[in-house]
């Protein structure tokens, strides 16, 4: 039975009702359980956001610091899945070996008590704590190094960063990631939580849901664009080339990169605090080449695209700053999966609460009572 008209990519159509996150395309809002993002981002940090999307609330001193206590004590990964990262390719997607990994925790903690609390949180810290150990040692594996451990004095931001670069970074730089991972926790039902969700609503257990996850914003058009922005820069090369290159691109009716966005009209909210702390960055540690380049876009795209809605979204500035924190373009998606995983735990955690299969229909377009031709006769 169909039940209302269809809209490709279920454009505008309910696919479950949440109280994690909300965005106002309109107007450029976007909060997680009801706080704006620009506060979380001005007063809070990675794990406590994390904590308040999954549990509901901001959690407490001693909540918070339990926590982080126990996501420190769970970042060491097992040897096995060392040495099973040590056979990937080195040529191989960050992406391809992280949706990998993160299927492969399910083989060592296979249990799926759903039912059970304990489950759920050690699931959630599990998760939390070792995917970004996994970008950190696939990074240096395929260089031909041996992963670094964690470290246990540093914070989540700073430990990925030292695991990364092998050494301790600056305070400065550390907050700066901290906030890049709060600005892409979580963002209501796009492509990869829909995937997060669907997985969920099987009762399969939580590494599957975030390995599916994690290969659905792999894609260019959702998590993926955010490297692809910095190979556009990169072809653009020069502010004076910015207009020409545009021009040519949108006459071959070409998608430009980290720009437009199926709920956002106007500039994203995480784009503009993007694009500040790349200027804070830029201050202290330089300019970046191509960041000129991206402002002279933006002013670009917007003279011949803001009349349909098309500014830049959470993918354009991203990399500028993550290039500036050392960070390879390739690891791009793989640390906005390190970050996300909490939004998608989130909802992993609340489509456990009332759970229904999806299970959707289709308008079948196909034939009827076709006839078998033998294969002699085709
Ligand atoms: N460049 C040029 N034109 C664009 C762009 C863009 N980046 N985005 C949308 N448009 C145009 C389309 O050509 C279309 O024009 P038309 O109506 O004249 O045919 C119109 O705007 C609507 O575009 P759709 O692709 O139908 O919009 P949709 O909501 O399906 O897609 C998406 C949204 C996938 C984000 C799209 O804007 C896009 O491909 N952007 C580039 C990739 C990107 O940056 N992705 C990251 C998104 S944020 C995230 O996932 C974390």
């Amino acid at each position: 039975m169909t039940v209302c008209e269809y809209r490709a990519g279920l454009e505008g159509i309910p696919a479950t009702q949440s109280s994690i996150s909300f965005v106002d395309g309109q107007r450029g809002v976007l909060e997680y359980r009801g706080i704006g993002i620009e506060e979380l981002a001005a007063k809070g940090n990675f794990l406590e956001t994390a904590y308040l999307l999954i549990w509901g609330d901001l959690p407490t001193k001693e909540e918070l610091e339990l926590f982080e206590y126990e996501i420190t004590y769970h970042r060491r990964l097992k040897y096995r899945i060392r040495d099973m990262m040590k056979c990937f390719p080195e040529s191989g997607h960050p992406m391809d070996a992280l949706q990998a990994c993160a299927a492969a925790l399910g083989l060592f903690y296979s249990r799926r008590a759903l039912d059970d609390p304990t489950y759920i949180r050690e699931a959630v810290v599990r998760l939390l704590a070792k995917i970004p150990t996994m970008v950190a040692a696939f990074q240096l594996m395929r260089k031909g190094n041996d992963p670094v451990q964690p470290r246990d004095d540093l914070g989540y931001a700073a430990n990925f960063l030292y695991m990364l670069n092998e050494r301790e970074p600056d305070p400065f730089p550390a907050h700066i990631f901290d906030v890049c991972l709060m600005l892409h926790a979580e963002h209501t039902i796009n492509a990869s939580t829909f995937s997060a969700l669907v997985t969920a609503s099987t009762l399969t257990d939580p590494y599957a849901v975030v390995a599916s996850a994690v290969g659905t914003l792999a894609g260019p058009l959702h998590g993926g664009a955010n490297e692809e922005v910095i190979v556009m820069l990169e072809e653009i090369g020069t502010v004076e080339n910015v207009r020409p290159w545009l021009e040519k691109q949108l006459a071959q009716k070409g998608k430009i990169m980290g720009f437009g966005h199926r709920v956002y009209k106007v500039k994203d909210p995480r784009a503009t605090i993007l694009q500040q702390l790349a200027e804070q960055l830029f201050e202290k540690y330089g300019r970046d080449e191509y960041y000129d380049v991206a402002v002279e876009l933006e002013r670009a795209v917007e003279d011949n695209l803001g009349h349909k809605g098309i500014y830049p979204n959470v993918d354009f500035y991203s990399g500028l700053v993550y290039r500036k924190l050392g960070i390879p373009s390739d690891l791009f998606t793989p640390v906005f999966a390190i970050s996300r995983t909490a939004g998608w735990l989130a909802h992993w955690k609340e489509q456990l609460n009332e759970n229904r299969i999806f299970r959707p229909t289709q308008i079948y377009t196909g034939l009827h009572e076709a006839t078998y031709v033998p294969i002699e006769h085709r």
